[in-house]
């Protein structure tokens, strides 16, 4: 299946919009059918002995799945900082209390992300997280994105949507779990520019003292982690 990327109706409506809502609330059942948080788990478990101190979710959304992540690893800590950083602000009071119970300090960035990561500098973080987002873009773009998160962090960790028959089979049945028009039409065009085999390790820049990985994850999704590791020999 050749990979299209095309709009989604999410990213065009303002987050006031009952059904950007709805869709909204639809995306939290769908991470949950999907199985993301306990794949972010086990990834973040293998990878930090500790809480991160310096935490970005890019493309975050309402920030409910990492809260969700955070708790189930038990991340409790005074030293973390939290940047979601989304186009639109929908983090709700109860996610923002979450991250509070944990002792987060959390930083809710209303931007795009690229122009987020210009303005940034070059202060470095421990962790960039991303979920359902980087099949938004072209491979140009893309590529300049994990350009600027090798460039800035430490460890990126992303699980988006697989590009399968079997994830687009799916994705044409969500109306089976209530969702709405919005989520119906993204979720067959998320499956559409998903990824398979090493697409995004072939994007992400040659550096050496880093650690790919790329595979399926659960049965819809495509998982990709880079780490970065001082004394690694180069990649590739
Ligand atoms: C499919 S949703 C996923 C949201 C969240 N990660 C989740 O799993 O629920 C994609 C998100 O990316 C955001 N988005 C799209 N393009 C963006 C951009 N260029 N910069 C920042 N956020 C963007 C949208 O507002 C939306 O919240």
């Amino acid at each position: 299946m050749k990979r299209i990327v095309q709009p989604e109706l999410l990213d065009e409506m303002s987050s006031e919009n009952p059904e950007a809502v709805e869709a909204r609330r639809d995306l939290q059942w769908v991470n949950w059918w999907m199985g993301h948080a306990a794949i972010f788990r086990s990834a973040l478990r293998g990878a930090f002995s500790s809480p991160p101190k310096s935490i970005v979710e890019i493309g975050a959304g309402d920030g409910s799945l990492l809260l969700r992540v955070a708790q189930m690893l038990r991340w409790d800590s005074r030293e973390t900082t939290v940047w979601i950083v989304d186009r639109e602000d929908t983090v709700s009071a109860a996610t923002h209390m979450g991250f509070n119970q944990l002792g987060w300090r959390v930083n809710v960035v209303r931007s795009d992300v690229y122009e987020w990561w210009k303005s940034r500098g070059a202060e470095e973080v421990d962790l960039v997280v991303a979920n359902l987002f980087l099949h938004h873009f072209e491979e140009p773009e893309l590529q300049r994105l994990l350009r600027s998160i090798a460039d800035h962090a430490t460890a990126f960790v992303g699980c988006e949507p697989r590009r399968s028959a079997l994830a687009h089979f799916f994705a044409r049945q969500v109306w089976l779990i209530g969702a709405n028009r919005v989520t119906r039409v993204d979720a067959v065009r998320s499956v559409e520019a998903g990824f398979n085999e090493t697409e995004l390790i072939n994007l992400w820049p040659r550096r050496p003292h880093w650690k790919l990985t790329e595979c399926r994850a659960g049965l819809f999704s495509h998982f990709f982690a880079a780490l970065k590791c001082p004394d690694r020999a180069p990649v590739g």
